[in-house]
């Protein structure tokens, strides 16, 4: 017999926005280690995931933060590279994040990949926050290392003070403009209903205590029933990347969000060619405070439970698709189980026609949000695949009767050399791109373009 053990389990917290806006500083100014000093060219190179425990955050939130409120056990930060799509963070039904940070530089207002986001976070539904990040680079500024936002506002000039303003208020139009009703976070009462502004610096760490307090008591008290689980059963994840990990082959870095997974278990995987059935070789965990794109020497661990970020290693892996789901198959019916992960695999299946475009993407996220906007915009879909571009995706675009759908859309992935070539002689044009709507406006342009 199992036991039921209900418990609550970590807030998944997504961190997005444009590129170098800040997301990984931030992060790392939680963290207090120096993951960006480390980047090259300080670019976030993959996903990864950091536990922050209830007592780090009210160490770090001081007097805004007492413990004792909460019974959540902390925060599981997501960081995503600004550009790559982070529609790759999905689960069954939707978002794998259960509440976001949407950061925007407050110099440089919204931007693409903010755009872009925002549409995601909107078709998820997800709740977000707004981090106003770099407020220390407003000309005149006075730092106070670490300090809640409105001590550190009140202790500049006048002139800095009205500038910041200004440009916060600039950022709650913009987020009008595009349909949310959003405030500076001290005025906001419903966070459901009202977006929250919270002006930071990832250099100074000025407002991390305001938004760690917000994002501490934003889970509590609105997701606190989604966050009981049965930590004892069989957990269910998310692959964010599919990589190789010296010394164990190719691997996954996953995401947890249910249940839990252990060293010995089987898992079922989705896969370029349906569900991968494999039995789990190690499982390998950053500890708290760290990442796992950081860590170098992994520990093994025997479990993990949800929530958490965990690399797992399982011979036939190669196929695994990022964005795929992962379910431990433990004393549950195996067909019943490949059964569910082919399900949610045809969930992603795009609908495709006889004519249109073929797009690829990265990843099985990335396809789902691309597909939804070329549905959007009326532009029929021939085949769409996670996957390179391959010389056999320009042989079906050729067939395509209509010129303007003698096209490839690639978004963020590699065009081999011979499709290109193929592509040149048999008249397909290829659009690459790492942002969705840059992506589909150059091809609306290039349909203008024929149609002229
Ligand atoms: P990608 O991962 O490439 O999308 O970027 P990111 O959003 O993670 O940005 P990142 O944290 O790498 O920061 C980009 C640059 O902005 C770096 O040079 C940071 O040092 C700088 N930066 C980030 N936050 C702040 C801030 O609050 N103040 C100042 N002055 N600089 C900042
Ligand atoms: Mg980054």
């Amino acid at each position: 017999t199992t036991e039921t053990e209900h418990t609550l389990r970590t807030p998944i917290v997504a961190v997005l926005g444009h590129v170098d806006h800040g997301k990984t500083s931030l992060l790392d100014r939680i963290r207090g280690s120096a993951v960006t000093a480390g980047e090259s060219g300080a670019i976030t190179q993959h996903i990864g995931a950091t536990a922050v425990p209830l007592d780090v955050i009210s160490d770090i939130a001081g007097e805004l933060v007492d413990p004792t409120d909460f019974d959540l056990p902390g925060l599981l930060f997501i960081d995503t590279p600004g550009h790559h799509s982070f529609s790759t963070l999905r689960s069954r039904g939707g978002a794998l994040a259960d509440i976001a940070i949407l950061v925007v530089d407050v110099n440089d207002g919204f931007q693409p990949q903010t755009l872009e986001a925002i549409d995601i976070l909107k078709r998820t539904q997800t709740p977000f926050i707004v981090a106003a990040n770099k407020i220390d680079t407003v000309p005149g500024w006075n730092p106070n290392e670490n300090q809640p936002v409105q001590q550190t506002m009140d202790a500049q000039s006048e002139r800095v003070t009205s500038d910041l303003n200004e440009k916060l208020y600039e950022l709650i139009g913009e987020l009008s403009d595009n349909g949310f009703s959003a405030d500076m976070y001290w005025r906001v009462q419903n966070f459901q209903a009202n977006i929250g502004v919270v002006p930071v610096s990832a250099e100074t760490g000025e407002g991390i205590p305001d938004l760690l307090t917000v994002m501490m008591g934003l889970s509590q008290r609105y997701m606190k029933e989604e966050m009981e689980i049965d930590a004892s059963g069989p957990g269910v994840g998310t692959v964010l990347e599919v990589k190789d990990t010296q010394g164990f082959g190719t691997t996954l870095d996953a995401i947890i969000y249910d249940g839990t997974i252990h060293k010995d278990d089987t898992i079922v995987v989705g896969g370029l060619q349906g569900p991968i059935v494999t039995d789990v070789r190690a499982l390998l965990r950053p500890r708290p405070l760290e990442e796992i794109r950081t860590e170098q020497q992994f520990e093994q661990v025997d479990a993990v439970a949800a929530a958490d970020g965990v690399k797992i290693a399982a011979p036939d892996l190669d196929d695994a698709i990022a964005g795929a789901p992962i379910r431990v198959l433990r004393d549950r019916d195996r067909a019943e189980v490949i059964a569910e992960v082919e399900e949610e695999l045809s969930e992603i299946e795009v609908t495709t026609q006889e004519e249109g475009v073929v797009v690829k993407a990265d990843t099985l996220g990335s396809l789902e949000a691309i597909s939804s906007t070329l549905e959007e915009e009326e532009i029929p879909i021939m085949r769409a695949e996670v996957g390179a571009v391959a010389p056999r995706d320009v042989r079906v675009a050729e067939t395509a009767n209509e010129p303007t759908h003698r096209a490839i859309l690639a978004f963020s992935v590699d065009v081999l050399e011979d499709a290109r070539h193929l592509a040149e002689q048999e008249d397909v044009t290829l659009f690459e791109d790492d942002v969705i709507y840059q992506l589909v406006e150059g091809y609306d342009d290039h349909v203008t373009e024929i149609q002229e």
